[in-house]
């Protein structure tokens, strides 16, 4: 058939249309290969560290001492991450992480933990596992000993055992005692129903003032700086703690634990002189959570991330948002594009306050501190908030040869607001 002026400039239109795409692709691949070629530029023009640098969170201070000891010695950098974490787990007092720490809503302990080495590229991670304290070292056997990357439940604590870790009862008398106060305080305000996110939730302060607010700041015991509503309910708390038989010098700690539940975790970052990295994080995860929950700290890239090319970092806070940006990868990423350890920390944070349109009613129960290490050894802590609910600045630890603590960098003055609230 002969091909008809119509059909001619309709054909070059369409060819031409295809050419503009195709100039237009190549355009838009060219750039992203030249912005890949900065991002690896920058990436390689990185210094090896002239000391090793650990960051984790503040507490375990002879076990950040003994790890950097690791570190000069020339052990690798995840069995001095792992020997933090291991401490933490271990010990009781710490509520946040393994023994001692607190259980979800039936009164039972589920622990998750994950790690990644940055020489072998190599991960683990377990979730939900009871009965086996040190968590932190099942996720390294899952990475060393098994084909697979990540154990939950059931399973997880059989290959715990077969590995030949104890099973051991991790409910600490103080944990089941505060956990007994919280089942009595408790009505329908837990983790049941529909969430933030969710078109169905409601302010539970319905827009009034909520017991903790954005700006305020409240002292570390109860005192006259305390809204009247804290004061009457941890008045209360003190009364049921009391009368359930919690003794008077562990009383106002299971208070709080009610008032604030745990969101804690122990994440750990460390690069040693040869720019080797690696990270770990355990946690004992939300307190009263539902059973099987599990929270960033076992996802690989949300609460913890090594790449060895570029950084580690890690989290500690509302592990449900933190998964919702996979907050650690995010933050290596950035750091990758060029973004220093503290501009990618804070842009992380502003990605958070970003999944609820910077609505601050909703923004202000989130909590999140971000732990970040870059190869070369430059590092930051960053918060979402300047302080926790005891007024105390949020801080971190880093060891590079001085141990110290220091204050986080953040995104707004003031403190969360406990979720869920009661
Ligand atoms: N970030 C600890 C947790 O959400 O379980």
């Amino acid at each position: 058939m002969p091909t008809t002026r119509r059909d001619f400039l309709s054909r070059s239109s369409l060819a031409a249309a295809a050419l503009g795409t195709a100039a237009i692709l190549s355009e838009n691949g060219v750039a992203a290969e030249a912005r890949a070629d900065t991002a690896a530029e920058s990436v390689k023009r990185l210094k090896l560290p002239a000391k090793p640098v650990i960051l984790t969170k503040v507490g375990p201070a002879k076990a950040l001492d003994a790890a950097y000891q690791m570190l000069t010695d020339g052990v690798d950098t995840l069995d001095a991450a792992l020997y933090i974490c291991v401490d933490c787990e271990n010990d009781p007092n710490d509520t946040s992480v393994g023994l001692g720490g607190m259980p979800n809503e039936e009164g039972v302990m589920e622990l998750d933990a994950s790690c990644m080495h940055g020489p072998t590229r190599g991960a683990g991670a377990v979730g939900a596992v009871r009965n086996i304290k040190n968590v932190s070292l099942l996720a390294r056997m899952v990475m060393d000993r098994t084909g697979h990357v990540m154990l939950v439940g059931e399973g997880a604590e059989r290959f715990a055992v077969a590995q030949g870790l104890k099973r051991e009862d991790l409910l600490a008398e103080n944990a089941r005692k505060a956990w007994l106060l919280w089942k009595e305080n408790h009505s329908n305000a837990d983790w049941w129903g529909p969430g933030m996110g969710s078109p169905g939730w409601k302010d539970p302060f319905d827009g009034k003032t909520p017991e903790s607010n954005l700006h305020g700041r409240i002292p570390r015991h109860p005192g006259p700086e305390w809204t009247p509503v804290i004061r009457e309910r941890s008045q209360r708390l003190t009364e049921m703690a009391a009368d359930l038989g919690i003794p008077l010098e562990q009383r106002w700690n299971a208070v709080k634990e009610v008032l604030w539940p745990t969101t804690g975790t122990v994440h750990v970052s460390a690069v040693d002189t040869k720019g080797q990295m690696s990270s770990s994080t355990s946690t004992s995860g939300m307190a009263w959570k539902l059973p099987g929950r599990l929270g960033d700290s076992p996802i690989i890239g949300a609460g913890c991330f090594t790449d060895q090319d570029v950084g580690s970092a890690g989290a500690t806070g509302s592990g449900e948002e933190n998964v919702k940006i996979a907050g650690a990868v995010t933050i290596v990423e950035l750091m990758r594009q060029g973004l220093s350890p503290r501009e990618a920390g804070l842009e992380a944070l502003r990605r958070l306050v970003r999944i609820y349109n910077g609505d601050m009613k909703k923004v202000r129960y989130l909590d999140m501190i971000y732990f970040v290490l870059r190869k070369d050894g430059a590092y930051a802590g960053c918060s979402l908030w300047s302080t926790g609910p005891d007024g105390k600045p949020r801080s971190f630890m880093v060891h590079d040869g001085t141990q110290r603590t220091e204050k986080c960098e953040y995104l707004y003055e003031g403190y969360y607001t406990a979720w869920p609230p009661f």
